[in-house]
């Protein structure tokens, strides 16, 4: 039975990757920081909970990254583990650094000494490409990275390859668009609106606040996005790979789509932060900008061309921007 080790197992992509694997027939082992109480709220959301051994597991701390490599000897590694917020990570930058850009170099020092053998997957991020200078951006696209968090997962996917050419390591990039579910972090645009738009539905709400709704993203679905990480793993050669859907569409579109699956009607008015939607029925503005959500600096327009994982890995994805609305809409109207 192969083992499988999943950095990040408390978090969106984790639990969807635990699940996963687990169909396959991996034994899994989930990495998690200490915590008064260890999140398992997605592995439980999925069934999972019971079937993973979860070790404790920090990216800050090498000698316990050393411990949990010598214990569990995997033979294949996903890193999913970052300090993953964006916005976060303008006001903590030396703390997303190290979480998200050298603790990559930690787990791939200790792989090299401990498990050699161990095949690697780097949770590197459209991110990269920031202030992209080619569209659509595939795995020959510059890097132009707009916020800490960019600039440290530039770090991390150049110190896998450096490590991958150096050492002969298998290791693999995964440079992932946006990928959503009804998991995701309530910070995230779309399960922010998600769940607003349903607690506007069920008048527990009266507002939601936003802030740059012209940005555009690939949005694809979590669920299908962690098969290609597990077939990074299988492929012969290692290598990097763009995964996402070669659609865009703006935050103001999200918007819209939710709005008209809650069938709440109403009308824009306003451009720019004095963009806002109001309900037909009260009359009253239900979405509004507000200058705390915007960035120092923004990416304006992410669209990915990922060609090549079709192509070598045989992956696409299933689930386009209506179904992926429809059902983080429908999750939070039957569960919110
Ligand atoms: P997520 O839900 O935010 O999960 C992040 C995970 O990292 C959580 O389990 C978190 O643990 C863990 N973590 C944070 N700091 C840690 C530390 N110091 N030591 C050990 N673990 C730590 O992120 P996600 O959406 O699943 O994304 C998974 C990975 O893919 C991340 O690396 C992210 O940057 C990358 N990525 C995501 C997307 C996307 O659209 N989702 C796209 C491209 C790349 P706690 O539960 O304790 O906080
Ligand atoms: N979070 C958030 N909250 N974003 C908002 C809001 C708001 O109130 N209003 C507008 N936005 C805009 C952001 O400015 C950004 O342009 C876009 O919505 C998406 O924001 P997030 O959902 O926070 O995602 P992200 O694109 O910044 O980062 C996610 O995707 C990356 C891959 O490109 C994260 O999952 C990263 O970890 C991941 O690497």
């Amino acid at each position: 039975m192969a083992i499988a080790l999943i950095t990040g197992i408390t978090g969106q992509d984790g639990a969807y990757l635990a699940k996963h694997l687990l169909g396959l027939g991996y034994k899994v082992y989930g990495a998690a920081r200490r915590n008064s109480n260890y999140n398992t709220e997605r592995l439980e959301i999925l069934g999972v909970e019971k079937d993973i051994k979860i070790r404790e597991f920090e990216l800050l701390e090498e000698s316990n990254i050393r411990n949990v490599l010598e214990e569990v000897k995997p033979d294949e590694i996903y890193n999913l583990g970052a300090q993953s917020f964006v916005a976060a990570s303008f006001k903590t930058p030396l703390y997303t650094s190290d979480v998200t850009g050298l603790g990559v170099l930690r787990i791939l020092e200790s792989l090299r000494s401990i498990c050699p053998e161990s095949k690697f997957y780097q949770a590197s991020s459209s991110e990269m490409f920031g202030k992209v200078l080619e569209t659509p951006q595939n795995e020959d696209t510059r890097f132009y990275p707009r916020s800490p968090y960019g600039v440290a997962k530039v770090y991390s996917h150049f110190i896998t390859q450096n490590y991958r050419e150096s050492y002969d390591i298998f290791a693999c990039s995964g440079i992932l668009f946006n990928h959503e579910s009804p998991l995701r972090g309530n910070e995230f645009v779309t399960k922010k609106i998600a769940k607003a738009v349903a607690r506007i539905k069920k008048g527990k709400q009266d507002q939601l606040k936003l802030g740059n709704l012209e940005a555009k993203r690939d949005w694809g679905f979590a669920g299908d996005y962690v098969e290609a990480m597990h077939l990074m793993l299988q492929a012969n050669i290692a290598d990097d790979y763009v995964i996402s859907t070669g659609e865009t569409h703006s935050v103001k579109e999200f918007i819209q789509a939710s709005l008209e699956v809650a069938d709440i009607p109403f009308e824009w008015e306003g451009e720019g932060i004095d963009t806002c939607a109001i309900s037909k029925k009260s009359g009253k503005k239900i979405v509004v900008c507000s200058e705390e959500f915007y960035r120092p600096a923004e990416v304006d327009s992410l669209l990915g061309d990922s060609s090549k994982a079709r192509k070598i890995l045989g992956w696409e994805p299933k689930t386009k921007f209506a179904s992926l609305v429809d059902l983080m809409v429908k999750y939070e109207l039957e569960n919110n």
